[in-house]
């Protein structure tokens, strides 16, 4: 699958951990930084990662901040993209299956490496249920009303 990450300082040493995760399982990883623990706005990968899932070029988007919050309330004001703050493993497969979430956002300072990494898989390997309700639903987010 076509994935990009990003993080800020407070995401980039779980997202190095991703990113090599993702890379031995055969994804195709676009890493738009940051590149070090130097502090940056969480705000500039965000807007990237979700512009280019808004735009189709990738098919997922991965973002990590301190908490993910910031990520999530960033990426979320681009029309199209169900970004989804998770620390759990219930939560990643809900918000695909019932919101369809095209971008995963975690907390760095929050989870483990352990437990991210089964997010990350679960919430990429599970598919949308197709559920008449559920569609309605994400109908209605993204038509906002
Ligand atoms: C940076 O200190 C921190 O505020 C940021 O990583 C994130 O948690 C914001 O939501």
């Amino acid at each position: 699958m076509k994935v990009m990450i990003g993080a800020d300082h407070g995401g980039y040493t779980l997202k190095q951990t991703i990113v090599d995760f993702l890379t031995e399982q055969g994804h195709d990883v676009q890493d738009v930084g940051t590149h070090d623990n130097t502090a940056c706005d969480y705000n500039d990968p965000a807007t990237e990662v979700a512009n280019a899932v808004r735009a189709g070029t990738v098919e997922r988007g991965i973002l990590i901040c301190g908490t993910g919050v910031g990520m999530s309330i960033q990426a979320n004001k681009i029309p199209g993209v169900r970004a989804a703050l998770v620390s759990d493993v219930y939560t990643a497969e809900a918000t695909r299956a019932h919101n369809d979430s095209n971008v995963l956002t975690m907390g760095g300072r929050v989870l483990g490496a352990g437990v991210a990494l089964k997010i990350v898989e679960t919430w990429l390997n599970t598919p949308f249920s197709g559920e008449v309700r559920h569609a309605r639903r994400i109908e209605k987010l993204e038509n906002n009303r």
